[in-house]
């Protein structure tokens, strides 16, 4: 049996297992995925030592890591963050799987003004896919401002035509507020959302957070982490398998059938 697991600081929430032994199921692949807690002084010797046929990568470790490794490609080089090794070879399926997710939600971003709230690792890989998506602009928000500075001008320097934009098209949540066990908070207020506007999360749980919700009441429309979460794992698993398991799986489908293991 193939054993794979996701390695963070803290994993008590990380919903990976479940999605991966799922996902697994349904295509009759014989393998198995937990999860691995590791103290960031032992980060290195594990990844270096470990007998993973894969490893998923989350948060503190995704840029950490890159310095064990003997490759990552260059979607993670641009980025900065892997959350996927094959053996000691790197691979960003963040960006990938936020663009399967706009595909399969009928999302056009060619030509939109996109603003992301955040500036941290999920920030940067929306941001690359977005560019890869011929976006007319992307802005962001950021709490802490030098963050901000310096995720502007990283895009600016991959973007060369970002414009300026005053009113977006699509906004994308990339910072945890409102995840779970803090779903009261909301990334950003809602005073000016307007309707046909897209409001995107990254958060997963609960399945539809309190800004979608509100973003909903006043006519945007809303997609959950969820629907990225989902496609990212099934990017790994073709990865670690060679195969294209996005002609078996149907991601909406999944979400529907996953949506049992969370309030919504
Ligand atoms: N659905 C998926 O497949 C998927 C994939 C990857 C990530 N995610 C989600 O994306 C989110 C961000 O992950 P990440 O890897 O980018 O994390 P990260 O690198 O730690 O960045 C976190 C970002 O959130 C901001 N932030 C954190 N706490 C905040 C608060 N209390 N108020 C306002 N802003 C706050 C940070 O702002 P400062 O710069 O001010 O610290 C930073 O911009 C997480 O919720 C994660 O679960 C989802």
């Amino acid at each position: 049996m193939k054993k794979f697991a996701v390695i963070g600081e803290s994993l008590s929430h990380s919903f990976s297992p479940i999605l991966h032994k799922i996902i697994y199921q349904k295509l009759n692949l014989h393998a198995d995925y937990g999860m691995v807690e590791i103290a960031p002084k032992d980060l290195h010797s594990f990844i270096i030592n470990n007998q993973f046929n894969g490893l998923n990568i989350t948060i503190p470790y995704k840029e950490k890591v890159i310095s064990a490794l003997d490759s990552i490609d260059e979607p993670s080089k641009i980025i900065g963050a892997v959350n996927c090794l094959n053996g000691l070879e790197g691979f960003n399926t963040d960006w990938r799987g936020f663009l399967k997710s706009m595909q399969v939600n009928n999302v056009n971003m060619e030509g939109k003004n996109c603003l992301i709230i955040g500036a941290g690792g999920a920030a940067k890989a929306i941001a690359f896919a977005l560019i890869k998506s011929n976006v007319n602009s992307i802005k962001f928000k950021n709490r802490t401002e030098s963050r901000l500075k310096a995720i502007t001008s990283w895009v600016n320097s991959l973007f060369i035509n970002n414009k300026d934009h005053v009113t977006p098209d699509i906004i994308i949540n990339c910072t945890p507020q409102g995840m779970f066990p803090i779903q009261d908070k909301i990334p950003m207020r809602t005073d000016n959302i307007y309707k046909n506007q897209i409001l995107i999360d990254t958060i997963y749980n609960p399945l539809i957070t309190n800004w979608l919700k509100e973003g909903a009441e006043k006519g945007a429309r809303i997609i959950s982490g969820m629907d990225m979460l989902i496609a990212q794992a099934i990017f790994s698993i073709n990865i670690w398998f060679g195969i294209d398991a996005f002609k078996k799986i149907d991601i909406i489908k999944l979400k529907k059938e996953l949506s049992i293991y969370y309030a919504s």
